[in-house]
């Protein structure tokens, strides 16, 4: 697979079968991702992966309290600002509405909304998944770094024929996640990551693109 292709088919699958990742090929990935590159080479990211017994029980955990209607943890970063301005805003409501139209939800169907949610707390069915972690002393460079991180996770994923889907979600959760990793106390938890095998009876909507002169300019030759 080329990179091109690696970049393409790379999207935020939430249907996975329950064939195993073996840990030989996670290890390869991440050892490979190790070579994401960080302002002073820093490496800011803090990476559990977690599979089998371990992954079970937590999920078994975060749907219930999800499901029990338990309020989010305290919030240590914000996900999005409390008003996302244009053209933000439009594009996180035109990917809401094909994500929703996708699964057959009506937009003010919270309960469909809901339920449809709490996937995300079972890894969308994926047998191994990702938390990554970063310092809470580290600043807004290095929270992109981590992101540059993860991106190079997933693509790599893409050459092992594995799929994945970033997920904040788990941050909504991260005591749950913590009875779980016991992370050290100055770790902050940016995101969790199902890793796993596409299912292929799940059917999905590939999300657009906004036009590259909205968010390119080239300048000069
Ligand atoms: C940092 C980050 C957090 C995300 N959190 C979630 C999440 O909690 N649940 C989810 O279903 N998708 C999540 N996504 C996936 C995005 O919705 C998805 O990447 C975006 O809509 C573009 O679609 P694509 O990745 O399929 O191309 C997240 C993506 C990123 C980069």
């Amino acid at each position: 697979m080329n990179i091109y292709e690696a970049v393409s088919s790379r999207r935020a699958v939430r249907g996975f079968s329950n064939r195993p990742v073996s840990r030989e090929v996670l290890e390869r990935v991440l050892s490979a991702a190790a070579w994401a590159p960080s302002g002073s080479n820093i490496q800011p990211w803090t990476i559990y992966v977690v599979t089998g017994t371990p992954l079970t029980e937590l999920k078994t955990r975060a749907v219930e309290r999800v499901a029990h209607g338990d309020p989010w943890d305290e919030r240590q970063f914000e996900m999005y600002p409390p008003a996302m301005t244009s053209p933000y805003a439009e594009r996180r409501s035109a990917f809401g509405k094909e994500r929703y139209s996708a699964l057959g939800i009506a937009r003010d169907d919270w309960e469909a909304r809901q339920r449809a949610a709490i996937a995300n707390w079972n890894c969308f069915g994926a047998p191994a998944a990702l938390f990554c972690y970063i310092d809470r002393d580290l600043g807004r460079p290095q929270w992109a770094d981590v992101g540059m991180y993860l991106q190079t996770v997933m693509l790599l994923l893409r050459a092992e024929g594995l799929h994945s889907c970033p997920q904040m979600a788990w941050s909504q959760v991260r005591e749950t996640v913590a009875q779980t990793l016991s992370p050290p106390d100055r770790l902050i938890l940016f995101c969790g990551m199902s890793i796993g095998y596409e299912d292929p009876m799940v059917s999905y909507t590939r999300t657009g693109r906004a036009p590259l002169d909205e968010t390119v300019a080239f300048v000069g030759g």
